[in-house]
């Protein structure tokens, strides 16, 4: 009997936490304190440890040049800030996306024009994507959203064509690979969040700058650093920017995460593939599609109901699911055209700037259908899968999915 009507759950404890930070990060941040202390300096930003924390960055996805931030959401500003994109135009965004993956697009004065998902997925694809282009098209920003990564091959060479820079946001990606190559170096330039819910995480909140291209990573430094001359000589400060530093404090705790990412991504994969396998067999229930040729690291786990299959519906699903005692989200609704700081135009109050600005040439709605974004988001629940999740942890999660999909398939 399901649990939901009164049955043992399959799962009575709790599933195990995380547990990133331990003691080589606690130790590494009071190393820094003892230096501190010792020497009267105060910690600061840009020294010995963010260098480091920037260069381990850079080698570990074969070389180019990182910047440690204070978020994610300042990464991709400060990524769209070093390509200097004149204002007044647009942007094309991701169907669905953390806020600030969309927002500083806006900040820049620049339309968020979103391109819908490529179908059955939750990123977007090169014909969607090429469905929002316009001549007023400054650039094409691309998340690789669940840690999946996005169909890029396409979409490069679609941006190859209209002569368009990529983004890539990896907030959600750290390491992922798609044909081989890491997530991040493919594009223009990318942005990390390293707060601490994801793969790797500099302290609670941070972010990383990344890119191959040396001029574009230097315009990336002096821009998020109120436009300090950095790689110039001799000159002030050079443009006006925010003070978007991260600091030798994030970074220590920074360095030691990045020797554990490898690791965090092969456990991950090593539970997203158990979950996978135990429902090959399970009709109805399946996770979620991948482009050919990419090599996930799962920030959560799609799965993909399929409705018609069953006598009740997803919520009820996942509500049964939850009392079976596993973790899940019914829905990762967060699509950029469904918020309210979207639709109304709240950037830069009580202006309705960027789209209201005089000399933007194009014609924007502020509801963008992304028909596929919201059938996907519909028809997939989400496992928050993480690394510490043993066999053990799996297999129940197994069980439970293939007890409560018994109980209502058709
Ligand atoms: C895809 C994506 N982009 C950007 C961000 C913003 O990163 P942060 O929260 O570090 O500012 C997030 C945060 O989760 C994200 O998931």
């Amino acid at each position: 009997m399901l649990a939901v009507d009164g049955g043992t759950p399959v799962r009575t404890t709790p599933f195990p936490k995380r547990a990133l930070f331990g003691e080589q990060e606690r130790n590494a941040a009071v190393a820094l304190f003892d230096q501190a202390v010792e020497t009267g300096d105060a910690i600061g930003y840009n020294g010995p440890e963010e260098t480091a924390y920037e260069q381990e960055f850079s080698e570990w996805h074969g070389g180019g040049m990182a910047d440690l931030v204070n978020s994610g959401t300042s990464a991709l500003y400060v990524a769209l800030g070093g390509l200097e994109l004149a204002p007044a135009g647009e942007v094309v965004v991701p169907p669905i996306t953390d806020p600030g993956g969309v927002m500083p697009v806006a900040l820049h004065n620049l339309v968020p024009v979103p391109a819908d998902a490529s179908p059955g997925t939750f990123n977007a694809g090169a014909a969607q994507i090429a469905d929002v282009l316009t001549p007023h098209t400054r650039a094409i920003v691309v998340a690789h959203i669940a840690g999946e990564p996005a169909d890029m091959r396409p979409i490069l060479d679609l941006a190859k064509e209209k002569n368009l820079p990529v983004v890539e946001d990896c907030a959600q990606a750290h390491g992922a690979r798609y044909h081989g190559q890491l997530v991040g170096t493919m594009g223009d330039v990318a942005a990390y969040s390293t707060m601490s819910g994801k793969h790797h995480a500099t302290g609670p909140q941070g972010g990383v700058v990344f890119t191959t291209d040396e001029d574009l990573g230097w315009r990336c430094r002096r821009f998020s650093d109120r436009g300090k001359p950095f790689g110039l000589q001799g000159r002030s400060n050079v443009r006006a920017g925010l003070n978007l530093n991260g600091s030798d404090l994030a970074a220590t705790v920074g360095r030691v995460q990045l020797r554990k990412l490898d690791s965090i991504i092969a456990g991950r994969r090593r539970v997203a593939a158990q979950i996978a396998s135990g429902l090959v067999s399970c009709e109805g229930l399946q996770i979620g599609h991948e482009p050919e040729g990419a090599e996930s690291v799962y920030w959560f786990l799609r799965v993909h109901f399929d409705d018609p299959r069953f006598s009740c519906d997803k919520s009820e699903f996942t509500a049964a699911l939850a009392a079976e005692g596993i973790p899940v989200t019914a829905s990762y609704r967060h699509l950029p055209a469904e918020a309210e700081w979207f639709r109304e135009r709240k950037v830069f109050p009580p202006s309705d700037y960027p789209w209201g600005l005089p000399e933007y040439g194009g014609d924007r709605g502020a509801t963008f259908e992304c028909a596929h974004a919201v059938a996907a988001v519909e028809s997939h629940f989400t496992l928050p899968i993480h690394e510490q999740w043993t066999q053990d942890d799996g297999d129940d999660v197994v069980s439970a999915l293939v007890k409560v999909a018994d109980a209502f398939r058709i």
